[in-house]
């Protein structure tokens, strides 16, 4: 029933499936432990392979670790570092050292696939003991590939420095600031791009202006861009929108929810928009950009 995209990361030798699951949510309080298992399983027993969590995720690290550490081969395991280790400043060579270790622990792997610096801002990038540190782990075995999350001048920045085999950004109808040319400048260097918030975390739910930072621009990004879905759900719009952007490895869809995780799948395995769809979307993002920055 699976068929869904598998497609290389880059020039890392890693395949992900086009579809990841953005796990964030599992540390949404409505998650019960029964719950984030059978959700963690299942998206693996459906073929898809990529999973991504982060330090910052609250109860996310760990969950993976107690559902689904005894099935490590299925899965490609992307988290970020850079922060909240207790008594270690944040953003230094001992604290990606201690974030990478404390991930194995709680993820209970022997090696991490891929390690973001989650959202570390140009000047830390610049002073390079992260980068560094970054290597370091990944010469020791304990990581395969360093990469980079985040959004602007600090990821091309990142990108430049050539020192990162991958990059988690915003991409999104909502986020279209690395479309086409960063994505093409990544795709030359090898870059594996994992597309975070595809979905522009689903404004469009929403019957009014939602609180949320991000959410917040979005809606107003959607609201002024005025398109016309041409029938299609607007998830399935603003998914394969994402999903078939040259360049683009995975979506990291963001779910509590296993039926919308399946809808997801069922839409992804549709393909990608018809070109013209495509073209009006990118054309309404132009139109209407007022210095619309990348949502970090
Ligand atoms: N690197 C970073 O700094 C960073 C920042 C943000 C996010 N991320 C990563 O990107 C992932 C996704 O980000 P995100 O969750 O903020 O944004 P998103 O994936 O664009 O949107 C997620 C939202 O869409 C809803 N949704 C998903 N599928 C749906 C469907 N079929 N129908 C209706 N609603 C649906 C989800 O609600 P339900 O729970 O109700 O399905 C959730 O509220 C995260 O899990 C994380 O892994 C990384």
């Amino acid at each position: 029933m699976n068929s869904l995209p598998t497609r290389a990361f880059g020039a890392t030798g890693l395949q992900v499936t086009a579809l990841g699951f953005g796990a964030m949510h599992l540390n949404d309080a409505r998650v019960s432990e029964d719950d984030a298992g059978r959700l963690l399983n299942e998206v693996l027993d459906l073929g898809v392979n990529l999973i991504d969590t982060a330090r910052g995720y609250g109860l996310s690290e760990e969950r993976i670790g107690r559902h689904i550490a005894h099935r490590r081969s299925d899965y490609v395991l992307s988290t970020k570092v850079g922060y909240g280790i207790p008594g270690v400043p944040d953003w230094t060579y001992a604290c990606i050292m201690a974030g990478v270790d404390a991930a194995l622990v709680r993820m209970r792997c022997e090696v991490l696939d891929i390690v973001h610096l989650h959202s570390c801002p140009q000047d830390v990038l610049e002073r390079g003991e992260v980068i560094t540190a970054l290597e370091d782990c990944a010469r020791a075995g304990k990581l395969r590939v360093a990469a980079y999350s985040g959004d602007n001048e600090a990821l091309d920045w990142a990108i430049a420095c050539g020192r990162f085999a991958g990059v988690q950004t915003s991409i999104s109808l909502c986020d279209q600031q690395s479309i086409p040319q960063r994505l093409g400048v990544m795709q030359a260097r090898g870059i594996g791009v994992i597309a975070k918030r595809p979905v522009a975390g689903s404004v469009w739910r929403s019957t009014t202006r939602p609180d949320g930072h991000c959410e917040s621009h979005y809606w107003d990004r959607w609201q002024a861009m005025g398109l016309d879905p041409q029938g299609l759900d607007w998830n399935e719009l603003a998914l394969r929108f994402t999903a078939f952007l040259p360049g683009v490895a995975s979506c990291i869809v963001g779910t509590s929810r296993l039926a919308h995780f399946r809808q997801n799948m069922a839409m992804l395995t549709q393909g990608p928009l018809k070109p013209s769809l495509q073209q009006q979307i990118e054309q309404a993002f132009l139109q209407h950009d007022e210095h619309w920055v990348g949502m970090t």
